[in-house]
């Protein structure tokens, strides 16, 4: 038993120094809205994120936001400066990896789980003309960005991918392991791969009606 509260207490005591040190490392590194960025923490391009007020993030955050200096040689059809754009009181949980080439919006209030991907861009294309081959190296086809918008209060659950060009309407709900492409309305639940619409709030009985 008093071996077990030694245990506790010393992982306790580890933890409150960790805290103490993401808190220092948050204040010494972001903006002073930034209420706490867990380390360790990798963010690309801080010039190019606006962040709102008390954003708060797991560890292994990983934020790049890649202009012409850190991507040589797949950038120059993007005309661009890239934007990562995110609202006030969002909450981030840990290993969430975010990276834009053209812009993503992160509306306020937003909650995102552990494991999610949020990517505005694929390496090559793959539809329509001037199709990328499979004979040239993936890290040197030319990136192809498309907008990602995502509302307010969106909960985004665990081992979520979020997809170029999707957009996401306020008030929506991504259900776990869910691999969402396309445009969603305002308050739905979304789930799946690829996600669908399963619910939709129903403002005058209070409640979410099974989409059929
Ligand atoms: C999306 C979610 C909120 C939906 O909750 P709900 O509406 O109460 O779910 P229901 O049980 O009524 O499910 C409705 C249907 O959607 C399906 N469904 C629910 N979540 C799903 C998911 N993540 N992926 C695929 N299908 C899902 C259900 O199987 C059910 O299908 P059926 O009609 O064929 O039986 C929930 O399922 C979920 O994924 N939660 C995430 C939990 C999480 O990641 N927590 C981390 C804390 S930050």
């Amino acid at each position: 038993m008093n071996e077990l509260k030694r245990l506790f207490n010393s992982y306790y005591s580890l933890g409150i120094l960790r805290m103490i040190r993401d808190m220092v490392a948050t204040k010494l590194f972001f903006p002073s809205n930034v209420r706490m960025i867990r380390q360790p923490a990798y963010i690309i391009g801080k010039r190019h994120i606006k962040f709102g007020k008390n954003f708060s993030a797991g560890n292994m955050l990983r934020l790049e936001v890649m202009d012409k200096k850190y991507a040589r040689h797949t950038v120059e059809n993007v005309d661009n400066l890239p934007e990562l754009i995110i609202g006030d009181d969002v909450t981030v949980n840990n290993n969430v990896h975010v990276g834009v080439f053209k812009k993503i919006t992160i509306g306020d209030n937003t909650l995102i789980a552990s494991n999610v991907l949020i990517t505005d861009h694929n390496h090559g294309n793959y539809s329509g003309e001037n199709q990328d081959s499979p004979y040239s190296a993936p890290k040197f086809r030319k990136v192809i960005p498309q907008e990602v918008n995502i509302g307010k209060n969106v909960w985004i659950s665990e081992n979520v991918c979020i997809l170029p060009g999707t957009i996401i309407g306020d008030g929506c709900i991504i259900g776990a392991n869910s691999v969402v492409s396309g445009k969603f309305d305002k308050n739905l639940i979304i789930a799946g791969t690829p996600a669908k619409a399963l619910k939709k709030y129903n403002d005058e009985k209070k409640s979410w009606d099974r989409i059929s």
